[in-house]
């Protein structure tokens, strides 16, 4: 790791949504007693190559969250979509600071189980190529859909399923975002967005551990690590 590289940790936690029925959206529940956007922060704060995170929630709840849980932590408030909650935090942390961050990473706030190792190896690969992500094979046979019927089995060997920290050199990110400002294009996922722009995105190896928590099911399994390895996953 270079002098004094500055490492920006975006965490979009505003959205409302809540597949878990009820009124508190996922990644406000709790795990292990603290919400699982908490547990992602915390993991983060734990490294010191992180200078700050910034973690856009829903604008009703900033004012709730503002006695942060640390100094490098600010919640700010996020936009209409994932995408637009990623550009105010950008907007937030820059706004704030003379010198920009030289590296950025993007992290679903409901993935607690993320190890610190491949957080690294993502940096690493997206200061090498510009963008990164982990990407972990799929242990299930995919199909295409039509009619509600196979209509074409897909080659499990050259698909991978996305996951976060995504990690990017300020440019390329910023030039992404804008681009998709201008476009008002939507993406589910930064590191797509950065390929649709003709970026090269370095695939990292995931595990499966870094599960992306979005059904009752998931929490009750995630409860369950958490209890057994007292949440250190195999950071
Ligand atoms: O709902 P979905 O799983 O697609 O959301 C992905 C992530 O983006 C969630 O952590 C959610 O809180 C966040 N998000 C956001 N701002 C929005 C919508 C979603 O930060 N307006």
């Amino acid at each position: 790791m270079a002098d004094a590289e500055r490492v920006l940790v975006i965490i979009p936690a505003a959205g409302s949504g809540t597949r878990f029925g009820g009124d508190v959206p996922k990644q406000f529940q709790p795990l292990g007693g603290k919400p699982l956007v908490q547990r992602a922060v915390e993991r983060f704060l734990f490294d010191p190559v992180v200078t700050r995170v910034i973690v856009p929630v829903m604008e009703k709840l900033v004012d709730a969250v503002k006695s942060s849980p640390g100094e490098r932590v600010t919640f700010v408030a996020g936009g209409d979509t994932r995408l637009q909650s990623v550009m105010r935090g950008l907007e937030a942390a820059t706004s704030k600071n003379d010198d920009d961050f030289d590296l950025i990473a993007i992290h679903d706030a409901v993935r607690p189980f993320f190890s610190l190792d491949t957080f690294h190896a993502t940096l690493d690969a997206a200061r090498e190529h510009g963008a990164a992500f982990p990407g972990i094979s799929l242990p299930d046979t995919v199909h295409q859909i039509a009619n509600e019927a196979i209509a074409k089995t897909l080659d499990r060997s050259v698909l991978v399923a996305a996951q976060t920290p995504q990690c990017f050199r300020s440019d390329v990110l910023r030039d992404i975002l804008a681009r998709a400002a201008r476009e008002d294009a939507d993406a589910t996922d930064e590191a797509g967005l950065a390929a649709k722009y003709g970026h090269h995105v370095h695939l990292v190896r995931g595990d499966s551990m870094n599960f992306k928590i979005t059904r009752p099911e998931d929490l009750v399994m995630a409860e369950r690590i958490w209890a057994e390895w007292g949440g250190e996953g195999d950071a």
